[in-house]
This record gives C-alpha cells, structure tokens and sequence, in this order.
C-alpha cells in the first residue's frame, strides 16, 4: 500500500470487506457490506453525508463550470468524495492523500472520467465499434481501456452510452450502438463486462455508468439535449432495455440525462430513476446527474432556483449532483427543514459508499502503477482488429476494391487522408494524435513496398467554401490508377455532445471535390469518416467503391490499408440507418406498418394514380433507407438457404413458462473466391398480436468465418426471452401469433419462416 499511512490503516479496515464481484448479487446483496455501510454512515455529520453525494470536474470542462475550484479544501473537510477530469497518477494520488490523510473519516475519493472509446489506446468510436456486431470485441477493447485507466487511479468510467438513437441528426448517435435495442443490449453488457471485469475490487477494473436515464436518444428533432417524448410501452420496449441489460451485467452506476421525458426531467424523475431502476430493477448502485441537469432543472422550469432543484432531484432518485453545485449548498439546509428526510441522505449515501467498498477503494485508495508510456503492442493489435471489424462496405461495383498494389499510382486526397486528431473522433479521453498513423502514412509504406507510388493532395477543408486544392487534386486523380477520397464530418465540431446537424451530407465543398475528382474518370474509392449516417445519393449512384470507416482510432491507418489492399476483409455491418433525404429521419428498421402500408408500389418517382398516392409514403422521397440496417458487403459472396424452423406450432403458454422453445436455422455458403466473415441476422415479426409490433425486429446475431467454398449451418434458438413484448395490458408475455422469421444478411433480406403460435 504505497503511501498509505500505517496509522489510519486500523481504522479504515473498519470498513474493509472481502473483495466483491461485479454482479450485483455479489456486491449489492452482502450483509457484511451493508453492515459496514451502515456503521460508517452512522459517523458522519450530515455535512459528510452531503459531500460524498457531489462530484465536480477538476480539469477541461465539458460544460458550463460553477466556478469552484476549493476542492482540496472540501476533500479535507470530508466534504468532497468525488473528482472528475483529472488524470496521472500523481495527481489522483496528491489528491487522494489529502481524503486519506486530512479528512475525519478517511473516506477515499471516486475519480472519474468520460473513456468513451478508450483511455490511451483508441479505439474506433462507439457507433463504429457497434458495427463490428462483436461483443467479445467490444469486451476486449473495454478492458483495455480500463486497465489503462486504473493504472492512473480513475477507477468511474461514464459509459457505456445505452442510448437508442433512431435519428442521425442527433451528434450523439456517434457515441451509442445505433438504432436497435437487442444488438444495444448486446454490447452494453459487453461494455460493462469489459470495464468491470471478473472482480471490481480488481486493481485493474473500473466502475461502469450507464447513460443517460433515460431516454435522451429521442431528442425531438434530433437536436441535442431536445425534449423526448416516449410513451411508456415504447420506452419499455426500445430505450430500457440497454439499460437493463447493462444493470444485469452489473453496472454499479447509473447517469440521468439531461432532457425531459414526457414532460418530466430525467433528472428529476422518480418514475424512471426510483421506480423503475431502483425499486422493480433492484438497482444497488448509484445515480449521478449528468453534467450541471440538476442546474437545469431552473430553465426546464420544474425549479425556481438551486434548492429546489436540488430537493427534486434527491427525491427522485439522483444520488450525486455532478457540477451543478446544487446539492453541496443546499442538502444540508433542505434536511434541516424538513424539506428532504434525511433517511434519502443516508440512502444515497450508502449506495456510493457500497460502489467504493465494491472498487476496494478502502483497501487500495491509491494507484500503486504509474502511468503507462505509449501503447501496449497487443492492445494497438486489438485496435487495428477492431478498426478493420468496424468498416462497412457499401458498394463495390466492378470489384474496384481490394486495389491492387503491384506497380500501381493510387491518388489519395481529402482532409481525413492525414488527419491523426480527426481520426480519435469525438471523446479522445486521454489518447495522443501521436498515437495514431494516418493512412496517409501507412499508404505510402505499404505502395512503397509494392513498387507503387502515392500522390497526396488535400483538396480542401471541412469548413470552407474555397476549392483552391480542386486542381491538385484532379491532377493527382488523372495521374494515378485509382483515386481514394477520404472526407468526412469534422468530429469535434459536427458530432458527438452539442454536435446536432440539420443537413447530413458531406460538409463544406467536399461533395463539389468528389464530383470533380470522379470527372476525371478513374476508379473512385470513397472513404466516408464520420459519427453518423450521412446521405451519399449522389455517391451511390456514380462512386463504384463506398466504405464508411467512421472514426478508427488509433489505428486508422494499418487497418484502412489492410482493408483497402485486401490483406483483410470489411466485415461491418450497419448499426444505423442511412437515409436517402433528412425528411426521413427519424429512420429505423423496426418500425411500425401503417393500415396503408407502400408494399408493392414503385415510389422511386411521384404518385400518378390513386393506388400510388393513397398510400403512407412521400410524394418525393422512397420511404426504404438507402443502405439499412444490418447492411454491409465484404470482398467475398455468401449465399442462404431459405429459413427453417424446428416446428410450425408453438404454444404461448409454454413459451412463457420456459418449457418451450423454437430452433431457427439456414445454410450459408461462401460462394466466393476469398474468406468472408460474415455477420449472420435473426429477425422475427408477429402479427395477429394485441398491440402492433415492428415490421421486422432483430432477435439473434453472430459473427462466423467462412473459407471460400464452404458452408456452414446457423442455428439460433427463440425462446421467450425473445418472443414476449409489453402488451396492451403492458404485461411483458408472450402472446399467440403469427410467427414471421428470417435469417437474413441485414434487415431487408432472406426468407420467411412462418410459425403459429397458439395458447
Ligand atoms: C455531459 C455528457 O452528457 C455526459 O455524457 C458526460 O459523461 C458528462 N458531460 C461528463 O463529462
């Protein structure tokens, strides 16, 4: 225990508690913890109790601050339990000395920060990530992530983000899983798993959050921190169930969001955070706000002022107030008043403690590693792995792509050809543009060493209305075998938090300069980076080669290369879908079908009779997303049979008691002449039902290797986990119906399998 003072060791072993593991069961449902919770609640002032309910950002804001910066003199008074935004070693060391040694009880400090897509080693952003359909991936890469952070004492990660996000305006789709709620389930276990590891008392795991409670994804009119409305079935069917499955891998925290849901502010809104998470979810852990939402609880209009926001807020359910300076000035008075019972207090309280227990922050306060220099080989490896895994081919006419390197001139031009910090994408956390390899970079060696040769050329920037570098690079275009476009969404600026668009095609005159290179009649490659779905009408049609590659990470470089050179394959699959005009949006595959639905009319043109325009469509616009969900191409071909199932009837009654369940398989063959990985979909339809469900709603996933020639059978099982819904009684049961099921490489393909269920 470095550091750590033999004089106070007796007193904090007080409160030391064999090592828990991460899943609530273990570490939120022991009485010897509660135990020692509540002894240790039992000797503070109320004072004390407040300060470990607050938590304020002591480096680069990522909000409006409150202008405090007397932390060390709160942590001394025990008035402070946690930091966030500050990183080393050292420094959460010097400040958790001062916790340890100065204040009365010795409570250790919480230090946290936003690792969002990695610490050091960046990985692709989380949309990107999403679209590797790998949750052992996502897993891998999370633990990365947290053993870099831990080594530097920050043991509270706000991730990961759960939010369902349907609509691409929104800039916070880049940091989600995009629009589907059981592959977002998916990974938010994964994500969980991966930070919290085996044991969160391990020095190398750190505490998840889930965020944002609830419902921020829907922000009405994709503008950020929007209003959302979201009745009840829907938010039970779509935008919890990440969350829960989050809470099921054992989350030990939770963060309100910033907009009002149904009129109520998530951060003051007893039904989601007391209700739901803690009471019928059996929550254990803590609720933090997120940045300053107590505070804005004053121009949401449901407080007049600071102590009453911060009396709503307690009430209904935020443990601890982050950066809205509410709670710290206010929660001592309210109780004194009456106006909040201090059993809340004492409740909140016990829930952070119960989170620090569980870290073994009261046995190790301090981080006994230093702060790790550069990257790790196999975590860059995974990196790479995981960049490659993300991108999602598009289109590929003529096999334009892989290029073939031998001898060639390849023209590579665009403001993300050579970008590093672009290439990190929105929350770097504490990763270095020196970490990354541009592809420009790697191009170079990698054409080099094939007797080939690389002509660079910008040819313009993100936010510019100059087209001075369109003659350089049309030359460079004519000069070469190829032309690979790099453009793309300048990522600090148009995505992530406070990153809405009104418009979602390529930014500044970057569409002008595609035009202008692929006048010049070589092969195009289009390389799209970006935190969201963008519309590529114009590309779809004329641009042979299209891949969207996100933000990569670190990594950016190796694994554009390898994929562009066929060394490995794209094998990412659309987590979101891509309109074909803003008007669409929100746009999701799972919808509902209208009593006139558009089957079978042809809507690439306007109505010209009553059986084209009386139906629910645009006059102007296809109602299908250009490329949808599920959607991406690899270098290869794979077939698949048609779908079967085990049977073709079924009984709700034994669905719902777990004594039934449905076997759904296909055949898939590589048909092609290269490897494929392919990311094979389940998705499932029930009409005939009580309430109406999604046209199509996706139920099962793997990622399987297939040689070239091969086959393989894949076989997923349907049970009731799978099959129940909240119906109109908002009983979450499996009801007889007509089964629809597919086994289909993305939301728009294969064929049906139809299963009665009956009583
Ligand atoms: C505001 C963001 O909404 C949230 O996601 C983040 O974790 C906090 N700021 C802390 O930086």
């Amino acid at each position: 225990m470095r550091g750590f003072p033999t004089l106070l060791v007796s007193t904090l072993l007080m409160g030391v508690v064999a090592a828990q593991s991460s899943p609530p069961a273990a570490w939120g449902n022991n009485p010897e913890l509660e135990s020692k919770i509540d002894a240790l609640v039992k000797q503070m002032t109320l004072e004390e109790k407040v300060g470990q309910l607050v938590t304020y950002s002591a480096g680069a804001p990522t909000g409006p601050g409150t202008g405090r910066n007397d932390y060390k003199e709160m942590i001394a008074r025990g008035q402070l339990g946690s930091l966030f935004n500050i990183t080393g070693a050292d420094q959460t060391n010097a400040m958790q000395k001062i916790a340890i040694e100065k204040s009365r009880l010795h409570i250790p400090l919480l230090f946290g920060l936003d690792i969002i897509h990695g610490y050091r080693t960046e990985f692709p952003v989380p949309l990107g990530v999403s679209a590797t359909w790998d949750p052992a991936l996502v897993e891998r890469a999370a633990h990365v992530a947290a053993k870099e952070a831990s080594r530097e004492g920050v043991r509270w990660t706000y991730s990961p983000m759960v939010d369902i996000a349907r609509d691409a305006r929104w800039g916070r789709i880049i940091e989600g899983a995009g629009e589907d709620p059981y592959l977002g389930s998916a990974l938010a276990a994964a994500y969980v798993r991966g930070y919290q590891g085996a044991k969160l008392s391990d020095p190398d795991s750190i505490a998840a959050c889930a965020k944002h409670f609830v419902g921020y994804g829907a922000a009405e009119g994709g503008r950020d921190y929007n209003t959302t409305e979201i009745p009840s079935r829907l938010l039970r069917q779509v935008y919890l169930p990440p969350f829960q499955a989050a809470l099921d891998a054992g989350a030990a925290t939770f963060m309100s969001a910033f907009n009002s849901l149904n009129g109520v502010p998530a951060s003051a809104n007893p039904v989601t955070l007391s209700q739901i998470l803690k009471k019928e979810w059996s929550f254990k852990g803590f609720v933090t706000s997120d940045w300053n939402s107590i505070g804005e609880l004053i121009p949401q209009g449901v407080a007049t002022d600071h102590a009453m926001a911060a009396q709503k807020a307690i009430l209904a359910g935020v443990d601890m107030d982050m950066e809205s300076n509410a709670y710290g000035p206010h929660l001592v008075d309210l109780v004194k008043s009456g106006a909040v019972p201090e059993s809340v207090i004492d409740e909140s309280v016990g829930r952070v403690l119960r989170v620090k227990f569980a870290l073994g922050l009261f046995d190790h306060p301090y981080t006994e590693t230093t702060s790790q220099d550069g990257i790790a080989p196999e975590d860059a490896d995974l990196a790479r792995k995981a960049a490659e895994e993300s991108f999602v081919l598009l289109r590929n006419d003529g096999g334009v792509l892989p290029i073939k390197a031998n001898g060639k001139t390849v023209a590579l031009i665009g403001p993300m050809a050579d970008d590093a910090g672009q290439m990190l994408g929105s929350w770097g956390g504490k990763s270095q543009a020196k970490d990354v390899i541009t592809l420009r970079t790697e191009l170079i060696k990698r054409l080099e060493a094939a007797q080939g040769h690389v002509i660079y050329a910008k040819g313009t920037e993100f936010r510019t209305t100059s087209d001075k570098g369109f003659a350089d690079a049309v030359t460079a275009a004519r000069q070469s075998d190829i032309a690979v476009l790099a453009l793309g969404e300048d990522a600090p600026w148009m995505t992530g938090e406070a990153g809405s668009r009104a418009h979602l095609d390529l930014p500044g005159n970057q569409q002008a300069l595609l035009e202008a290179v692929a006048a010049a009649g070589k092969p195009v490659v289009l390389l799209i980076f970006s935190g969201r779905p963008l519309i590529l009408n114009w590309a779809s049609q004329h641009v042979p080669a299209i891949m969207e590659v996100w933000y990569p990470g670190i990594q950016a470089g190796p694994a554009l290369a390898n994929v562009l050179l066929g060394d490995s394959a794209p094998s990412g699959r659309l987590t979101t879908s891509f309109p074909r005009a803003v008007g669409q949006e929100p746009l999701y595959y799972d919808h509902f079908n209208t009593g006139r639905p558009a089957d079978g009319v042809d809507l690439s043109h306007p109505p010209t009779n009553d059986k084209e325009k009386y139906v629910s469509r645009y006059v102007d616009e296809q109602n299908s997303a250009l490329y949808p969900f599920g959607y991406g191409l690899t270098y290869s071909t794979v077939s698949y049979s048609p779908t079967t199932v085990s049977t073709t009837t079924a009984s709700a009654k034994d669905l719902n008691a777990g004594s039934a369940k449905l076997t759904v398989s296909a055949e898939l063959r590589n048909t092609g002449s290269r490897p494929a990985d392919e990311v094979v979909q389940l998705y499932i339809r029930q009409t005939g039902t009580s309430v109406v469900r999604p046209v199509r709603e996706l139920k099962g996933f793997r990622r399987i290797t297939l040689p070239p020639g091969q086959s393989q059978r894949v076989e997923f099982t349907l049970a009731a986990d799978e099959l129940r819904f909240w119906n109109i009684d908002m009983k979450n049961v499996v009801e007889p119906a007509q089964l629809t099921v597919w086994i289909a490489p993305d939301s728009t393909r294969g064929t049906p399998a139809k299963v009665t269920i009956g009583q």
